[in-house]
């Protein structure tokens, strides 16, 4: 992972479901390419003044997806970044479309007990807070990732050490860059 990256010109975000890995991943991605790093449910919650948690409760889920769409089309527009995304975002045809069009899409595909595993040791998950967190997750894998795969890259976000998926993930993006 030393070798000099051809540099992304465009924003590289990261899509998947939750517990998929896209904080962890994306902020050392942006380390190897020098790039900042935002979260952009990071970015909601200050653009809120509360947490996301606070956001769906206080104003509901729709609120939440409002300042989704405005603080993502906003972190687009500001030049070339590793972006990690809510496991919705990417679900919104007009965030897709946006990302899709200014953007480097990864999608970290994990598969149903490593979200249940990795989810279970961080909340404040409001989609997960009301039924069984396996039985949520599975439906939202069904529906979902047939969306997700319309990302440009797909990289398995398996249980192995973050270094393994990060790697996976750089030479997946170099794959990319270097393409005719
Ligand atoms: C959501 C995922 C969360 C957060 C919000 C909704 C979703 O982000 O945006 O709770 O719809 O899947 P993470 O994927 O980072 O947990």
């Amino acid at each position: 992972m030393t070798s000099d990256p051809k540099p992304a010109d465009k924003p590289i975000v990261l899509v998947g479901l939750m517990g998929a890995g896209k904080t962890c991943v994306g902020s050392r991605l942006a380390t190897r390419y020098g790039l900042p790093f935002t979260d952009a449910d990071e970015e909601i919650a200050k653009a809120a003044g509360c947490s996301v948690e606070d956001i769906f409760e206080l104003y509901g889920e729709a609120a939440f997806r409002d300042g989704e769409r405005r603080v993502i089309e906003r972190l687009l527009g500001e030049g070339p970044r590793v972006l990690a995304t809510g496991g919705g975002a990417f679900m919104d045809p007009e965030i897709r479309g946006r990302i899709k069009e200014n953007a480097i899409s990864v999608w970290l595909r994990a598969g149903l007990e490593i979200l249940v595993e990795r989810t279970a040791l961080r909340g404040g998950r409001p989609l997960l807070k009301n039924g069984n967190p396996r039985e949520i997750l599975a439906g939202l894998i069904d529906k979902r990732y047939p969306v997700y795969a319309e990302a440009d890259i797909v990289v398995d976000s398996d249980d192995v050490p973050p270094e393994v998926t990060i790697a996976k993930v750089s030479q997946a993006i170099d794959r990319f860059l270097s393409a005719p």
